[in-house]
């Protein structure tokens, strides 16, 4: 063993790691924000937790409207997640400007998006503060598969095994080779 710092435990631990939108509505408007911060948190009832910094504006809408969409984009998408990722939605209308496609779902005022491969829809159920993040526990109530599988969009690291598609900054992105 050797004591090292948190970046090099990360650049060896974290990948791949799934990245899913969080989708929230309230008062008219909505938005899309990525996350690599997710994990399945409850069998029965089925739940999943999300953390999401609190400057975010989906946080807003998460804490007003008390739902939230979580959508797995696929390889096709992984600059609208960099759009997505780098601009705050109340200044745009991410489904518009991308040209994606809200779905209305069965128990959520969230929109499924038609293009990501799987759509969870999720009731809060509880939330907790982590530091500079916000935990959002969500039930989840109806799950969404795309007709057309492909790979699911990943932030991938510099070694062998994936596909890479886009980098920009601290971002990378790619798909686990099949
Ligand atoms: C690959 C990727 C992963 C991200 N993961 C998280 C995350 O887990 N939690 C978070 O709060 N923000 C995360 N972000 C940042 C938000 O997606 C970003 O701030 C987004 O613009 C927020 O949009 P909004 O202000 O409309 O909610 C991530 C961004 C990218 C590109």
């Amino acid at each position: 063993m050797r004591q090292t710092d948190l970046r090099e435990f990360r650049q060896y631990c974290a990948h791949p790691q799934r990245i899913a939108w969080a989708v929230a509505e309230a008062h008219g408007q909505r938005s899309i924000c990525p996350l690599g911060w997710h994990m399945d948190t409850s069998m029965s009832p089925p739940m999943m937790a999300i953390s999401v910094a609190p400057e975010r504006f989906t946080h807003e809408l998460i804490v007003t409207s008390g739902e939230f969409v979580l959508a797995w984009p696929g390889e096709d998408l992984a600059a609208a997640t960099l759009f997505c990722g780098t601009r705050r939605g109340d200044a745009v209308d991410k489904f518009a400007e991308l040209g994606l496609t809200p779905v209305r779902g069965r128990h959520v005022s969230a929109p499924l998006v038609a293009e990501c491969l799987a759509n969870l829809e999720c009731r809060v159920a509880g939330q907790l503060t982590s530091g500079d993040h916000t935990i959002f526990i969500g039930e989840i109530l109806d799950v969404w598969l795309h007709e057309n599988p492909q790979r699911l969009l990943c932030s991938i690291g510099r070694e062998a095994g994936y596909d890479f598609l886009l980098e920009r900054g601290a971002y990378r992105f790619g798909v686990i080779t099949r």
